[in-house]
């Protein structure tokens, strides 16, 4: 069990999907339209129709909820919607629209057809959301003026706009909010292949070369995430500066990802601190996830959200309704043997083999 030791130190969590200074605002490596947006082929082929379809109207884009992991690009997307619509992009975030009023106050702002987008629209606060209603809706805000007995309703009509909402947990949103969204969208971990060519495409970017190989190297070690192969690039170039004469092959790549302790799969220590303490402490599970938490220091709704997708992409890890189960290839890569079925002895230490009688 996870006893609060140091190499769990979870900000130094090299893969993670928090945002960091380098990943925010013009980020150069952000695609700035569709045809530049590498994967999310299906999202991307129906939003180009939806896109298409509302400025043959002249009219603005419905209400789009992206959902999914972390790092996969919808900030990126939302951007991407309001570019090719022409209009503004707003972006704000659940938890810092704390009071109804913050609300109020950009969305009279807005012009028409303006995107608003809100990260963590399910961090929202519900006296909030309320307002978002008829905004979304009927273009309209009810604003109270004045406070106590004397206090009026105004009803203020509002430019017509879009709302793009991101969360990770469309679970989490109030049915009333996800049902005003005419799009929803699902934004899927990406492919090795994707993911090389996202590389391929950073790098030239910055300025550096690249040899395919290293590419996919970055790649099969990002966990599907975009965000993580684009922070590896950036530490693998370091190595490669430094110790390869700047040339960034699958040498350069496997070099530095070692060297932070990423495994060929992606995974880091506090992946593997997790599928070993489930499978050490309770014996591969199935163990509920409050359980794991607590025994590995760290947030349910983080491992929910940042760990646990690519576990179960991968098939390391299932969820089932008796709890978390670590899966026979996790064994594999861990070098561990997985658990005999109950009831039937292990094939090769059985204690009543008649082996030499
Ligand atoms: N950089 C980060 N995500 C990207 C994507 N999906 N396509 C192209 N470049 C990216």
């Amino acid at each position: 069990m996870y006893t609060g030791n140091d190499e769990l130190d979870l900000e130094s969590r090299f893969v993670t999907t928090e945002y960091l200074p380098e990943d925010d605002g013009d980020n150069p490596l952000r695609p700035k339209r569709l045809s530049e947006y590498i994967g999310q082929e299906k999202n991307k082929e129906n939003l180009s129709i939806y896109i298409n379809a509302a400025l043959q109207r002249h009219d603005v884009l419905d209400h789009v909820l992206l959902y999914g992991p972390p790092g996969l690009g919808k900030t990126t997307l939302a951007g991407i919607i309001a570019a090719e619509m022409g209009v503004n992009f707003r972006v704000t975030s659940g938890p810092a629209l704390a009071r109804p009023g913050d609300l109020a106050a950009i969305l009279t702002s807005l012009e028409p057809g303006d995107v608003l987008f809100i990260d963590e629209i399910h961090r929202l606060p519900r006296t909030v959301e309320e307002i978002l209603y008829p905004a979304m809706e009927d273009f309209t805000i009810d604003i109270m003026n004045g406070s106590g007995p004397g206090a009026q309703s105004i009803h203020l009509p509002l430019d017509k706009f879009t709302l793009i909402g991101a969360t990770t947990r469309a679970g989490q949103l109030s049915a009333p909010l996800r049902d005003r969204f005419g799009v929803v969208l699902r934004l899927e971990l990406y492919t090795n292949e994707e993911l090389a060519r996202i590389v391929t495409r950073s790098a030239h970017i910055l300025g550096m070369e690249i040899e395919p190989d290293g590419a996919l190297e970055i790649a099969s070690r990002s966990r599907g995430t975009p965000r993580i192969a684009n922070r590896f690039l950036r530490r693998v170039r370091d190595f490669a500066q430094v110790m390869n004469n700047g040339r960034i092959d699958k040498a350069a790549a496997d070099l530095a990802l070692a060297r932070m302790e990423v495994d060929e799969l992606g995974l880091d220590m506090v992946d593997r601190r997790l599928l070993e303490g489930m499978i050490k402490h309770y014996r591969g599970g199935p163990v509920g996830l409050e359980t794991i938490a607590a025994a590995i220091g760290e947030e349910a709704v983080t491992i929910e959200d940042v760990y646990e997708p690519y576990l179960m992409q991968i098939g390391f890890l299932s969820r089932t309704p008796r709890g978390r189960m670590v899966l026979p290839a996790a064994y594999e890569h861990l070098g561990l043997t997985p658990p005999t079925p109950a009831g039937k002895a292990p094939a090769q230490q059985s204690l009543f083999t008649n082996e030499g009688e």
